[in-house]
């Protein structure tokens, strides 16, 4: 059993400070101001057109918090802050934090919506800034990347599947497919804004021939097929239990003969008390959606056994749920 958490602990928990301090510097590019050189406070300051008194304690926050150094009078980037905080590095995931940022009024209306019931948003941050949401999806593409193949293995495909990566944003595990399974086609599913960013990274893996781009609202519109293996790859999370359930069936119908439906998602334990992480992304989806949730496992495999679904399985632990169409 894990121990519990000290006095000391509550406190650092109660103490987002640090965390508002780097979203700041995120917010104002401090660390594109910075690049590669060590700059005073004035020069810094004229940079970011901030006033450099008040400039001055933000840097010093930062570095005690090690993502800069001080020598002398003059701030440098620390080497991980260049790499991944610096908008000119290849690795930048500064839009990540920036999203965060964008979220953090909506935290602020945490407790009236724990009273009332009712959710604080009629928007997700994706629809009323596209240019962050196609950004964000970006970073997370470069990211999954690394993961996507290992996912895809773990499948175990045949290798000349027709595949379909529903809200497959960037296309990041449809490009996996083609990578690790070379004969199989895919085709990415997604709202027609996204799919401007899925025709980029589909063009930079050399894989338009093997990857059709299908516009649409998955809610609303004919998802093709017939396919061999459908994936939603966090994309349930955003609607309610209904639209779910009403989905899964959809994608029942699209599938062939055999044919298998993949789940992955953040799920929630039996207990709703774990993974912990996904317990916070439950009231993060709470203050940051209009309708969405995180479900727990059992309730994935309630969608898929209602929509007539065989071989009902959790392949990895509250991370990815599969059926097999008989
Ligand atoms: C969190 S991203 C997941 C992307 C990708 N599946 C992955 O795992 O990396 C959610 C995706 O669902 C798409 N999406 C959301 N609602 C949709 C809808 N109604 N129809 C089609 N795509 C939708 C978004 O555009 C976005 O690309």
């Amino acid at each position: 059993m894990s121990r519990e958490l000290s006095l000391a602990e509550i406190f650092q928990l109660g103490y987002y400070w640090e965390t508002k301090i780097l979203l700041t510097a995120v917010k104002l590019d401090l660390f594109s101001a910075l690049g590669e050189h060590a700059r005073g406070v004035a020069d810094l300051a004229g940079r970011l057109q901030a006033d450099a008194p008040t400039l001055s304690l933000l840097l010093n926050a930062l570095a005690a918090m090690k993502l800069l150094t001080k020598e002398g009078e003059s701030y440098r980037n620390s080497s991980t802050a260049l790499k991944h905080l610096d908008r000119h590095s290849p690795q930048y995931v500064g839009h990540l934090l920036l999203l965060h940022d964008a979220e953090w009024n909506n935290w602020g209306k945490l407790e009236e919506t724990v009273r009332t019931g009712q959710r604080s948003v009629d928007r997700h941050v994706f629809e009323t800034d596209p240019e962050l949401g196609g950004n964000v999806l970006a970073v997370l593409n470069r990211i999954g990347q690394q993961s996507g193949p290992d996912f895809v293995r773990q499948l175990k495909l045949a290798g000349h599947e027709q595949i379909l990566d529903l809200g497959g944003g960037a296309g990041t595990n449809a490009i996996a497919f083609c990578r690790v399974y070379p004969e199989v086609k895919a085709t990415v599913f997604d709202l027609p804004a996204t799919l401007t960013l899925t025709e980029k990274t589909v063009k930079e893996g050399g894989l338009e021939s093997r990857i059709t781009l299908r516009p649409g609202d998955f809610n609303r519109d004919h998802l093709g097929g017939p396919y061999d293996v459908v994936l939603m790859s966090d994309i349930l999370h955003y609607q309610t239990f209904q639209m779910n359930q009403d989905l899964v069936k959809k994608v029942f119908g699209v599938l062939a003969p055999g044919g298998r439906l993949v789940i992955k998602d953040r799920f929630l334990d039996e207990t709703g008390t774990g993974p912990a992480w996904t317990t916070a992304f439950a009231v993060h989806i709470l203050v940051n959606t209009q309708k969405g949730s995180c479900f727990q496992t059992g309730e994935a495999l309630q969608w898929l056994q209602a929509a007539g679904f065989g071989s009902v399985e959790e392949l990895e632990k509250t991370a990815v749920v599969q059926g097999v169409k008989p």
